[in-house]
């Protein structure tokens, strides 16, 4: 949790306020982490005054934010995942599943900061894997950790995980756990 390590970080001298739009994430983030403040709230217009904090950060979360989904590329399970949902679910859920990737081209990733008046981002590229427990899991935790949670029925995310099964298999190991590639891009700049 991105918090956790921003509160490891400040230490005793510092506070660390974290906010999402979903309930749900947030109940759990309080009881994991009681010494965060948390707040309900959305990115696009924030509760706090300008200049209030001394650092900025935000953890797979900026996706969400525009309202325009591209092509995934390098994180094959989701793709196939997308497929699913478009059929079980419909577009609008599907493209949900798709958001983590739009900004997956690291030079519009970068225009976007400098556009915003935020000089001097960097855009660094990390290779990684994601592993869930199971598939069933895997989407249960994609479907609960996303505006998804107020979009999708019981039933729905039960179609999505039933037909998930057998074409995530690829993707799961000896243990009974899935890992699948996902890359990220870190974005890091100063105040200006
Ligand atoms: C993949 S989760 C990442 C959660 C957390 N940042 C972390 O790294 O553990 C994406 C989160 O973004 C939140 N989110 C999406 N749109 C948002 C918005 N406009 N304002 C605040 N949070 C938003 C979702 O509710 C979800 O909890």
């Amino acid at each position: 949790m991105l918090t956790r390590e921003a509160l490891r970080r400040v230490g005793q001298e510092g506070q660390v306020v974290g906010l999402d739009l979903n309930e749900g994430m947030l109940a759990v983030a309080a009881r994991t982490e009681p010494n965060v403040e948390w707040r309900l709230g959305d990115a696009a217009s924030l509760p706090f005054e300008d200049a209030s904090f001394d650092v900025v950060v935000s953890q797979f979360a900026l996706m969400y934010f525009p309202d325009r989904v591209a092509p995934i590329d390098h994180a094959r399970g989701y793709e196939i995942l997308v497929d699913i949902a478009v059929r079980q679910c419909g577009r609008e859920a599907a493209d949900v599943l798709a958001a983590p990737f739009v900004l997956g081209d690291p030079t519009e990733l970068g225009k976007l900061y400098a556009g915003s008046g935020i000089p001097g981002a960097k855009v660094t590229l990390h290779e990684g894997s994601i592993r869930f427990p199971s598939v069933t899991e895997f989407i249960r935790i994609e479907v609960k950790g996303s505006p998804l949670a107020d979009m999708l029925s019981d039933d729905a995310m039960q179609a999505l995980a039933a037909e998930s099964e057998d074409a995530l298999v690829e993707f799961v190991v000896p243990s009974g756990e899935i890992v699948m590639p996902m890359d990220a891009h870190i974005v890091t700049a100063g105040k200006g």
